[in-house]
Parts: structure tokens; C-alpha cells; sequence
């Protein structure tokens, strides 16, 4: 079992990666000296493991449909009505959504209690449950609404993925392979739970020098600015993982148009992001002033369209990016009908 710390000084945590982490539940409930546990599940009852503390069981589902402050309020609900108090704890069990949702609603209660998540999807064990980002949807758009809450314990069981369907895993492989471009070792043919790992202890060190997403931590976006534009652009079939992928093709390719890498860098996106059997080219169809006008709305823009993007001192934030340049890289980028994209490739690890 790998353990990783999170390191923030009083609200430093750690995160445990390997088969049968979720039996460190009970262990870890104590240690907080909890009395009581709600813990919201989207996942069956069997999944869950003992807390060994007198608990409330809330189902829950993973999705962006219940990614609300709808939900929020009914687990808040919900753990008024059990009583549990400042000193008790909210253990999730689910995807990112579920870990998300949770958090927040954790972070609200009381003014904040403490939560333990238990993530079972590849994309929350190497991304969403670590660092201590909560948020939920509004109409107008995703993640709006949100904290920073960091658990108090991530408990990231590799046994759940053995079931995942290969596109949920794909999902995640998407996270795992950005890594290789801010600071990761190469992490291609290394067992799948080493590559948790690492991409878990990159994370940690990342949040640990910028818990509030102030600078560094927007290294973690490699890849996002399109992805999160693709996804948008695509209603959402394209899933985040795979948006992830091709974004991380097309930083590549921007970098290289910017003169900041050189060719043999640019082709190294495209040979790891084709390891892992995820997708590389735009999506037939879609526009491009679609996805510029997307890409102006990104967190991580003041102005003008902002990409992190590898360079001569590895990925930094690059503001005010040409937008004649983005277009005529996204112009020159490969198109597949989307469900070739997202067709069942063999999934490397
Ligand atoms: N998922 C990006 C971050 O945690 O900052």
C-alpha cells in the first residue's frame, strides 16, 4: 500500500493507494475521534466498509445531474436529522461527482466536518478527491458554486476499478497521462496502481505549494482548456478524461507553434496520449469559434486566452496566447467523427 502525504501543515492528510485501502475506514474514523458517520454512497452497501462508528447510510448517484445545491441541501438535510455533530465525520464512496458534492456539502455543515473519501473511479482517485476542491454546478455553467475543503483522509481502494468500464477508465487515463507533461516520470508499462500513485504524490506536492489554485497549481489544468472547451462544445459526450487527452495533444502542438518546444516534444503528446488508447483528434463537426469562444471563458484567462503550456523550464501558465495562432493550430489538428473518438479502443495502462 502506497501512502502519500498531503502536506498543509494542521490540515495535512494522507492518501492511501493499493487494494483494500478502504479498510483503513475504521482506523481512520477513530483516530478523528468521531462518534458518529454519515457516509453517502453512489455505490452498493456492500462497497462500503465499517466505519466502526454508529452510521447513516445515504444513497447517492454519480452524474453532473446531481451535482447541485439541491443535493448539497439534502445531505446537509440529512445529516442535521442524524446529529451529527462538528466532532463527526461524512464519508463519501463514489466518482468525482459524488466526492465533489460531498465535499461541499461537508465543508457547509457546521460551518465544516470533517469528510474521508473513499473515490472508486480512476478519475477521482488520481484527480478529484485529492486537494481539497469541492464544488457544484449552476445552470450557467459547471463547478461554479464551491470550497476549499481538504479531507481528512483519501482512501483510493484499487479493487473498486476492477469493474469500471473501459471508457470510465479511460476517463481517468486521461489525468494520468498529462501528468508526463508537468513534472511526472514516465509512467508508461508501470503497473497501473504505481501509476496512481505517482500521479497522486505529483498532485500532492502541487496542492501542498498552492493549496488555493493561486499559481502553480494550474499546472494540474495541462490540457484543459480545450478539454473542458471540447466538452462544453460536444454537450458533454466527450468525457472529461478523453477532452483531457486531445487538449493535451493540441498544448503540444501550441507549444510547438510558439517555438517554446521542439518537434520531438510536440510528437511525444501524441505518443502518450496514443499509449494509452485515448483520443488525439478534434471532433468532426465541431467549430471552431465554438471553441475559441469557450477557451476565452476559462478560469485561468484574465484576458485573451490563457493554455498552460511545456517550455524550455517545463509547463508554465502562458497568458494572452495569439488567438490567430490557437486558431490555425486547432485549424490544423486531425478530425474524427465523434464516435470513432470515443469508440472502444484497447485501453493501455
Ligand atoms: N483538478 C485540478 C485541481 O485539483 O486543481
Amino acid at each position: 500500500m502506497a501512502t502519500i502525504p498531503v502536506r498543509l501543515g494542521d490540515r495535512s492528510y494522507d492518501v492511501l493507494v493499493g487494494p483494500g485501502a478502504r479498510d483503513a475506514l475504521a482506523g481512520v474514523v477513530r483516530r478523528l475521534g468521531a462518534r458518529r458517520a454519515v457516509v453517502v454512497s453512489a455505490r452498493p452497501r456492500e462497497w462500503v466498509p465499517d466505519t466502526g462508528v454508529p452510521t447513516l447510510l445515504v444513497p447517492a448517484r454519480d452524474g453532473e445531474q446531481d451535482k447541485n445545491l439541491s443535493t448539497v441541501e439534502h445531505l446537509c438535510g440529512e445529516f442535521v436529522r442524524f446529529g451529527l455533530t462538528r466532532s463527526d465525520v461524512v464519508v463519501s464512496c463514489g466518482g468525482g461527482t459524488t466526492t465533489d458534492v460531498v465535499g461541499l456539502a461537508a465543508a457547509l455543515h457546521h460551518r465544516g466536518v470533517a469528510v474521508v473519501h473513499l473515490p472508486t473511479t480512476l478519475l477521482a482517485q488520481v484527480d478529484a478527491s485529492v486537494g481539497g476542491k469541492t464544488a457544484v454546478n449552476l445552470a450557467a455553467g459547471k463547478n461554479l458554486v464551491g470550497a476549499f475543503w481538504q479531507p481528512s483522509a483519501v482512501l483510493c481502494d484499487t479493487d473498486y476499478l476492477s469493474t469500471l468500464p473501459g471508457r470510465e477508465l479511460r476517463n481517468g487515463l486521461g489525468e494520468i497521462a498529462r501528468c508526463h507533461f508537468i513534472g511526472a516520470p514516465d509512467l508508461r508499462g508501470l503497473p497501473l496502481v504505481e501509476q496512481i500513485a505517482a500521479s497522486v504524490t505529483l498532485k500532492a506536492g502541487i496542492v501542498a505549494a498552492d493549496e488555493r489554485d493561486a499559481g502553480p497549481r494550474h499546472l494540474l489544468n495541462y490540457g484543459h482548456t480545450l478539454g473542458h472547451a471540447l466538452e462544453a462544445a460536444t454537450g458533454f459526450a466527450l468525457r472529461h478524461g478523453e477532452g483531457v487527452a486531445i487538449g493535451t495533444v493540441f498544448a503540444g502542438r501550441l507549444a510547438g507553434a510558439l517555438g517554446r518546444i521542439d518537434q520531438a516534444r510536440v510528437d511525444e503528446h501524441l505518443e502518450v496520449v496514443a499509449h494509452y488508447g485515448l483520443p488525439a483528434a478534434l471532433p468532426r463537426g465541431v467549430d471552431r469559434e465554438v471553441l475559441l469562444r469557450q477557451m476565452r471563458r476559462d478560469k485561468k484567462a484574465v484576458s485573451g486566452l490563457a493554455f498552460v503550456l511545456d517550455g524550455p523550464a517545463g509547463a508554465e501558465l502562458v497568458r494572452d496566447v495569439p488567438a490567430d495562432v490557437v486558431a490555425r493550430v486547432l485549424d490544423d489538428m486531425p478530425r474524427e467523427p465523434l464516435d470513432r473518438l470515443v469508440g472502444a479502443e484497447a485501453v493501455t495502462t
